[in-house]
């Protein structure tokens, strides 16, 4: 009965955000991501610093891991993520992505989450330029490009960000990189279609997916 329709319309694969699930109901969210065929739940860390608002930590996805054996998109919004790293991989990460306005050091940390042998991704906000990743795209399995300033699910899509992520989808096709990209907040039924042809390969989708019912 929790099947949604418009998903199987979309060729792009879908990533739910289960901070928009309903905590206090979190077996029927399980189902839920059963039932649609999900293949990647995304996780939001917040520190309550870097962004304005605190989620979960590495517990609540280690519980999780007991009852879902889909990719674990982890999505660090926190300051000096190469603390927590080894924590989220012990708690069953499958990428791990960091933002790069945290850093001035990303290749160091992207080495440091690949040498768990797990998917390194780096999460750009919506006003940072696709110019400050790109000498180290060919070592990135994924690029966040973030279509809301983090921190908070059921925000408005900034369809400015649409140019930026043509621009990088025309650079990864022509040179024939393999890095994917992701693009979070603000997606939903309405605007699926246009970020998919923009060249997003996996969306983010919190309110669009939970609160879809
Ligand atoms: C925002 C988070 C997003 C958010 C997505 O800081 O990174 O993943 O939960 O939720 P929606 O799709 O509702 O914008
Ligand atoms: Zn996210």
């Amino acid at each position: 009965m929790s099947k949604i329709d418009f998903l199987n319309r979309v060729k792009v694969k879908i990533a739910p955000s289960i901070l928009a699930a309903d905590f206090l109901n979190l077996e029927n969210e399980i189902k839920k991501i059963k039932e649609n065929n999900i293949e990647i739940l995304h996780f939001d860390i917040m520190d309550g610093h870097f962004v304005p608002n605190i989620s979960f930590g590495k517990d609540f996805i280690s519980s999780l891991r007991k009852s879902l054996s889909i990719i674990f998109d982890v999505h660090l919004m926190v300051y000096e993520p190469e603390k927590f790293i080894e924590d989220f991989v012990k708690a069953g990460s499958d990428i791990i992505t960091f933002h790069r306005e945290v850093t001035n050091t990303p290749l160091r940390i992207v080495k440091q989450i690949k040498s768990f042998k797990i998917k390194a991704g780096i999460s750009l906000n919506p006003l940072t330029e696709i110019s400050t990743i790109m000498p180290i795209l060919d070592e990135l399995d994924i690029v966040l490009i973030m279509s809301v300033e983090p921190g908070f699910y059921g925000q408005k899509f900034l369809d400015w960000n649409l140019k930026k992520i043509e621009e990088l989808k025309n650079y990864i096709v022509k040179n024939n990189l393999k890095t994917l990209i992701e693009v979070d907040g603000g997606i939903n039924e309405e605007n699926i279609k246009i970020v998919e042809k923009a060249g997003a390969d996996i969306v983010v989708m919190g309110a669009g997916f939970f609160k879809n019912f």
